[in-house]
């Protein structure tokens, strides 16, 4: 067995600030800037209140994978196979060989690349293990949008697992693993791969920057913040009700959003800025100041008019537009190649976290929906809902709570 690098020794609650992650992350915190290690040293531990993957800094490469439960497998088919993925996704996250003997060797030599892999519930998982009596109400169907183009082979799925990492290949070896270990439980329903900026790439604590070029993450919420768990994590409920088994967890939204850069790409920089609101070149609001500077909503320029138009998505989605609703958006960009008809199929693979979706996504979509400058740039394409259970205690795998 290979054990390298330390577990631990960054990231483990870091914030989501930018690719950049590790000591720059932490240094445009105000903490500690963490001990400089190798990309490939640093772990991010499996076992803890909340699963990680949801706090952890974008990493580079990701793969997103919705199963769903094979015929006949029901709750005990269900059990075993968290109790498998578990024990492999803490053995991957160390740096570890997974036992069994049949590992393919992909990401032999490396450290754990500050890997991460995350399990979620979607809503029909608790048909299929007769659960239903423990399902939460949050799951219920995310409403239709207007402008939605839905793919549904490549939306929902009984179980959801999200794997990143700062290397490729560790990613991959991840994803391979995990899909072996399914065996005759669950089926591949569809998987998304992404990638962010790597490690290292800029010397500039920036917070991301997606395929539009447009710095984005800037006003998630942060771990520091008073009311970021209340926020982003699922409170523990009185032992003994029905949705208990969540508390720590967070409900994940995925959508395949993909982005028509062609039209974007000839949009001037000044209009792309006001689609926004905010100045490509340092995300700086369109009314002054640098990134982290407040949005002054209401200044009017020497013309009269708003300086930050009344659809600029920015203006739209901020909190204080949508009765406080808050999400943690940790996305990954993804490029599949050119689509048949010469577009490139590119955009985001827009995953984020809340304690509610009825307090997060679905409210500020619903907006967006409805006059979003940024619409006529975008198209939904694929939208998934899931329930993330809690971190697993050493000896427990996740969604023991739920599943025993
Ligand atoms: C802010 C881009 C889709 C919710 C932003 C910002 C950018 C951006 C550049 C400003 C910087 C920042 O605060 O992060 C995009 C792109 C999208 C997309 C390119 C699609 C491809 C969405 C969706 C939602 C959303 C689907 C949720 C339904 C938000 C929120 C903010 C934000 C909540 C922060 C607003 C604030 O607190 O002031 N987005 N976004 N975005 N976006 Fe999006």
């Amino acid at each position: 067995r290979r054990l390298l690098g330390t577990v631990g020794a960054a990231g483990a609650t870091g914030l989501v600030l930018g690719a950049a992650g590790g000591a720059a992350a932490y240094a445009a915190a105000g903490e500690t800037p963490a001990e400089l290690t190798t990309v490939g040293s640093t772990g991010v531990p499996f076992y803890g209140e909340h699963q990680a993957g949801i706090t952890t800094p974008l990493q580079a490469r990701g793969h997103l994978i919705a199963f769903d439960l094979a015929p006949g497998a029901g709750r005990k088919e269900a059990a075993a196979l968290m109790r498998r993925w578990s024990a492999l996704a803490g053995e991957l996250m160390a740096g570890e060989v997974p036992g069994g003997g049949d590992d393919t060797g992909v990401a032999l030599d490396a450290g754990p690349s500050s890997l991460t892999v995350t399990f979620g519930f979607g809503r029909t998982f608790f048909d299929r293990t007769a659960l239903v009596a423990q399902r939460p109400p949050e799951l219920d169907p995310l409403p239709a949008f207007s402008s939605d183009q839905l793919d549904a082979g490549r939306s929902n799925g009984d179980l959801w697992v999200q794997i990143g990492a700062d290397d490729a290949l560790v990613a991959f070896h991840a994803l391979r693993a995990i899909q072996k270990a399914a065996g005759d439980a669950a089926r591949v329903r569809w998987q998304m791969n992404g990638f962010n900026r790597s490690p290292g790439a800029t010397g500039k604590p920036m917070t991301a920057r997606n395929l539009m070029g447009q710095i984005d993450g800037t006003r998630n919420p942060k771990p520091s913040e008073a009311d970021f768990d209340q926020r982003i994590f699922v409170p523990s409920r009185p032992s003994g009700t029905a949705y208990d088994w969540l508390a720590g967890g967070s409900y994940a939204v995925v959508r395949r959003i993909r982005m028509l850069l062609d039209d974007w790409e000839r949009l001037p920089q000044k209009k792309q800025e006001r689609v926004i609101g905010r100045r490509k070149s340092d995300g700086a609001p369109l009314t002054g100041g640098s990134e982290t500077t407040e949005l002054a909503l209401d200044r009017a320029g020497p013309d009269g008019k708003l300086v930050i138009p009344g659809n600029a998505h920015a203006r739209i989605s901020a909190p204080e537009q949508n009765g406080g609703a808050a999400m943690l958006r940790r996305p990954f960009s993804f490029h599949d190649g050119i689509a048949p008809d010469g577009t490139p199929d590119a955009g985001l693979l827009f995953v984020c976290w809340q304690a509610d979706p009825l307090r997060g996504f679905v409210p500020v979509q619903r907006k967006l929906d409805r006059g979003d400058a940024l619409s006529a740039f975008i198209r939904h394409e694929a939208s998934g809902l899931f329930a993330v259970p809690g971190g697993a205690r050493k000896g427990e795998y996740v969604g023991q709570r739920l599943l025993e």
